[in-house]
């Protein structure tokens, strides 16, 4: 398969976008961001930038001599996916990133959350069917698990309120599941997009490392040098409550499932892959990180 240079992203602004950009930048890939017409984000100098309407004919021309294509949209841009597949395929684009960022093959998530995964396999299908047709055009998505620095900073429901010094710790805290950093995610893009051939028409598997809830705990208390005042939560209430919700239309009930699902203690719901081994980690050049250096850069923000 071709080298690739060249690589037109959607989503550049967005949480995963950003430390994308950064890490295709600095790989050394030519990269265009290609933006939706109303968008009022706002992009790094220096990178080139597309503006257009988001319908087939107007994203083949910005995506006409790109070699790879990366969508990372938020959830109110997945009606959008299949399009700019549809595109980057007629605009003769080799590889396309899935707008996945999610949990993989293996993951037994809960069924309130089935209508997401049902849009992802929707892309999915999509695309797999149109490289059957066309081998010159291909598809990678990629599965990070919980985006764990980033996610500890911005949801303290996760269990860690870090401007508090405060946690709930959910029935034992020892429920393990893996996760990737923001760092990890942007090298997890580098990777495929250097690793064409053997990425190609899959879904690759992605971990900075694998932890749970008390071993989160003791680094944060070890990098602040305080006891942090620990509460108890039960994942079975967290059930309870979010579907309680749910059928009352509080959206809300969202977090309140994530967070269930994260740490229902005996599941092993949320292991992207079991070990590193079983993961494309090393495939890609996704280093394995320790939970004092997850928790130091959660703490740096
Ligand atoms: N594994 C996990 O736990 C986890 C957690 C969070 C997210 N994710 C997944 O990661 C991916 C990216 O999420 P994110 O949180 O980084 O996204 P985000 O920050 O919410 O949004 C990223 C970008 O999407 C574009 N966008 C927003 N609304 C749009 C619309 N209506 N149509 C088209 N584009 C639109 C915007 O780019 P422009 O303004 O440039 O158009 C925005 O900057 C998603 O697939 C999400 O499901 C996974």
């Amino acid at each position: 398969m071709a080298t690739i240079q060249r690589v037109a992203i959607f989503g550049a602004s967005g949480h995963f976008g950003v430390p994308i950009t950064d890490a295709l930048v600095t790989a050394g890939f030519d990269v265009t961001i290609i933006t939706r017409a109303e968008s009022s984000s706002t992009f790094p100098d220096g990178i080139p930038v597309i503006r257009t309407s988001y319908t087939i004919g107007k994203l083949t021309e910005a995506l006409r001599g790109q070699d790879a294509a990366v969508c990372v949209v938020g959830i109110p841009g997945i009606p959008h996916h299949k399009a700019m597949i549809d595109a980057a395929e007629a605009a003769g684009v080799k590889r396309f990133i899935l707008n996945e960022f999610d949990w993989g093959p293996d993951f037994q998530g809960l069924p309130e959350f089935n209508d997401i995964s049902a849009g992802r396999a929707e892309g999915r299908n999509h695309a797999a069917a149109l490289a059957e047709a066309n081998h010159n055009f291909t598809y990678t998505g990629i599965a990070i698990g919980n985006p764990i620095d980033w996610a500890l900073r911005a949801f303290p429901f996760m269990g860690f309120n870090i401007p508090e010094r405060s946690a709930v710790i959910f029935d034992a805290g020892t429920e393990q599941f893996t996760a990737t950093t923001l760092q990890g995610i942007g090298q997890a893009v580098v990777g495929v997009l250097r690793k064409p051939a053997e990425t190609a028409n899959r879904r690759v598997k992605v971990r900075s490392l694998k932890v749970c809830q008390n071993e989160i705990l003791e680094a944060f208390e070890k990098a602040t040098g305080n006891a942090w005042d620990v509460k108890r939560g039960s994942t079975k209430d967290l059930l309870v409550s979010g579907r309680r919700k749910k059928g009352e239309g509080d959206g809300s009930w969202v977090m309140d499932l994530v967070v269930a699902q994260l740490y229902e203690e005996g599941v092993g719901r949320s292991i992207v892959a079991a070990s590193r081994e079983e993961s494309d980690a090393d495939l890609l050049g996704v280093e394995e990180e320790t939970v004092d250096g997850v928790v130091g850069k959660a703490l740096k923000g």
